[in-house]
């Protein structure tokens, strides 16, 4: 008979999270540490990731914060190759850094859209393709998992960077998907709805956010913690079947027509 907890297990396995100095990337990487991944923590704030570490390896989960940016070629290689020596080949990987930005299409700047497109897409792609060329060069199966959002599938005024950015996330899990099944190479991702981070907690916290939430079928805000099974599922055995997905987790927001 097979256990649900062995079936999520995740023991031996090497994670790396980027954006794990805060948000949604501190409860990925809680999360798998918590069922027995080594986890890798990449961001840019030292301190915050140095402190984070800490608290997770105190309950007993073993880390590596990493200082890097990740648009930044040379820093990406280099994190890869400190991970590596420490901790072995990453074989989980979730491609979560990522930033907001909010502003009519007319008045974005070249600098505006360049910045976002290059963290929330490019450098998508350069870490899934390098953390792919490593399991591939090591003869491992592993799995990646991109966090997308909710404006990748729909839009809002003052998202046109975010949401091309987004759906972008969500196309390329396909094609890399179809590319990497066959090696063994899982690649998927979570569209999550609403959360309270840094990231959004002025707007959310204002008028506009409470317009939002009532429109949320469920009523609410994502909790922390309320992307840990989808996450869980794609990074394990649980998922052995499951490439090119995308596993939307937002209280039923993107289903619903107004009306
Ligand atoms: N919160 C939501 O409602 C929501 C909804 C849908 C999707 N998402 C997505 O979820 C992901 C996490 O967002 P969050 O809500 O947790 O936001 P957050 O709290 O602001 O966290 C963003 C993280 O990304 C890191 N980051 C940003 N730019 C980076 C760079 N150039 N290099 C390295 N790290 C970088 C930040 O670390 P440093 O500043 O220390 O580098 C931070 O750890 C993002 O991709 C976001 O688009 C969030």
């Amino acid at each position: 008979m097979t256990k649900a907890a062995e079936l999520f297990n995740l023991s031996g396995k090497v994670a790396l999270v980027t954006g794990a100095s805060s948000g949604l990337g501190q409860q990925f990487a809680r999360a798998l540490a918590d069922n027995g991944a080594a986890v890798a923590l990449v961001a840019r704030r030292a301190d915050r990731l140095a402190d984070f570490s800490a608290a997770l390896m105190k309950s007993g989960a073993k880390t590596l914060a990493v200082q890097a940016d990740v648009t930044d070629r040379a820093a990406m290689l280099e994190a890869f190759d400190t991970v590596e020596k420490a901790l072995g080949t990453v074989t989980i990987l979730v491609n979560n850094a990522g930033i907001a930005h909010g502003g009519r299409a007319v008045e974005l700047t070249p600098e505006d859209w360049r910045k976002m497109l290059s963290t929330n897409l490019d450098s998508v792609f350069f870490w899934a393709q390098e953390a792919a060329r490593r399991m591939l060069a090591a003869n491992k199966k592993g799995a990646i998992i991109n966090i997308a959002s909710v404006l990748g599938l729909m839009v809002a005024k003052g998202g046109a960077s975010y949401a091309t950015a987004k759906a972008g996330v969500i196309q390329l899990t396909k094609a890399l998907a179809v590319e990497l099944a066959f090696k063994g190479v899982r690649v998927n991702a979570i569209v999550p709805g609403w959360f309270v981070t840094e990231m959004n907690d002025d707007y959310l916290n204002s008028e506009k956010g409470a317009a939002i939430k009532r429109e949320i079928p469920m009523g609410r805000f994502g909790n922390p913690g309320d992307l840990d099974g989808a996450l869980l599922l794609l990074a394990s055995d649980a998922g052995a079947y499951i490439t090119g997905a995308t596993i939307v987790a937002d209280g039923g927001q993107v289903i619903q027509i107004k009306g």
